[in-house]
């Protein structure tokens, strides 16, 4: 869907929709060989090009996959990898995989780091099996100035032991089966899923879930200074930011913490870095004629973002507004709030940039308002 046109947007939003709504062993942490440090053995390789279907420890390959060392040259182009020395490139039509032990019932997000290399235009498909058709991640715009993201991905587990997979499509029009995106620092975290708050006996507590974005997907300690992608998903996909919906044709909202970035509340929050191309959603049970307040904190992630004024609009069906936040790019918040009544027996909580923000250190990099600590409460 196209969410270029604000009024479309809005109305695309608002509306509240009638829907109802590793085992033992299992850490939170890298899969295992997640940064590929482990190479494949000599006989099973031709130069980088993986040849054995098991040849990289712990992961399963089909298609054109090579294991590359940082610093190689391909071409022009000397090939760079996020962490450690290697990292996979994923040619046309390749695929990786891997088995994980998993509780049955829970939530997973994955986090891992992408880089494009030839194409414009390249997307990854990621999936577990059994589970839900693939969720597709466009590798397209380029975030950071180094070139890396790290972009995340959640699934269910319906089973204890399912595959994860990472299939890099065939729809890209190459001549080159090399082509692809480079993949690396494969990370795995259990996401706690409270269930959803039932608003009409909740007198004074948050009706949102997750509303200081606290539980999210995976972020390294120490390295991964990008902070973490959430890319788009609809309605009944699991989200890698619990309660949250990331609502967009093909952009992103950037998972930061506070190790790496200012954070207003806690030590997570959403820096909305695509402007009006994409919203950050949570529907939520209300009672229709409640009075509502809605706050939230809006602010800068430190991150030289700087922009007099950031703005960031919040709405739902009772009412909106435009929120406007100085940013000097060097970390900071605004508290603020939006008063309404409810409308509907569930209302659509939607924020979104209003404006297009780089860093101002020239290397481009996207960056916009931070949202942190919301809370929702109607009496
Ligand atoms: C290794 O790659 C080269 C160049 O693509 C090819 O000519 C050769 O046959 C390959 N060797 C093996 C064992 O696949």
């Amino acid at each position: 869907m196209g969410l270029s046109n604000n009024g479309a947007l809005f109305l695309l939003l608002v509306c509240a929709a009638a829907r109802a709504g590793a085992a033992a062993a299992f850490r939170d942490g890298p899969l295992l060989n997640g940064n590929f440090e482990q190479p494949p053995h000599r006989s099973q390789m031709n130069g980088s090009r993986v040849l054995g279907a098991h040849a990289i420890p712990y992961w399963t390959v089909t298609g054109f996959v090579e294991h590359i060392r940082s610093g190689a040259k391909e071409g022009d182009m000397v090939l760079a990898v996020p962490d450690g020395t290697h990292a996979l490139r994923l040619g046309t039509g390749s695929t990786i995989q891997q088995q994980l032990s998993v509780t049955r019932g829970k939530h997973y997000s994955v986090t891992f780091s992408a880089s494009r290399t030839c194409a414009q235009y390249e997307k990854l498909s990621v999936s577990v099996v059994p589970g839900d058709p693939p969720g597709e991640l466009p590798i397209q715009t380029v975030y950071t100035s180094s070139g890396w993201d790290s972009y995340s991905w959640a699934f269910k587990a319906t089973r204890g032991v399912v595959s994860f997979v990472v299939h890099h499509g065939d729809d890209d029009q190459l001549d080159d089966p090399a082509c692809g995106p480079i993949v690396d620092n494969m990370a795995i975290r259990t996401l706690n899923v409270d269930p959803p708050h039932v608003g009409a006996t909740t007198q004074h507590g948050n009706l949102l879930r997750n509303g200081d974005f606290e539980e999210g997907p995976y972020i390294a300690k120490g390295g991964s200074p990008w902070g973490v992608l959430v890319p788009p998903m609809n309605e009944d996909r699991v989200s890698p930011l619990p309660g949250w919906m990331v609502m967009a044709s093909s952009k992103v909202v950037k998972y930061i913490d506070a190790e790496h970035f200012r954070v207003p509340h806690g030590s997570r929050a959403v820096e909305l870095v695509a402007g009006l191309e994409v919203a950050l959603v949570q529907e939520v049970a209300t009672v229709p004629g409640s009075s509502c307040r809605l706050e939230f904190s809006v602010g800068d992630a430190a991150d030289r973002c700087t922009a007099a004024p950031m703005s960031v609009q919040v709405a739902t069906a009772g009412g909106s507004k435009t929120v406007a936040y100085n940013s000097a790019g060097t970390g900071g918040f605004a508290r603020d709030a939006l008063d309404f009544t409810a409308q509907h027996d569930r209302t659509r909580v939607v924020f979104y940039s209003t404006g297009y923000h780089t860093t101002s250190d020239s290397t481009g990099t996207l960056c916009g308002p931070v949202v942190d600590h919301v809370s929702l409460v109607c009496s």
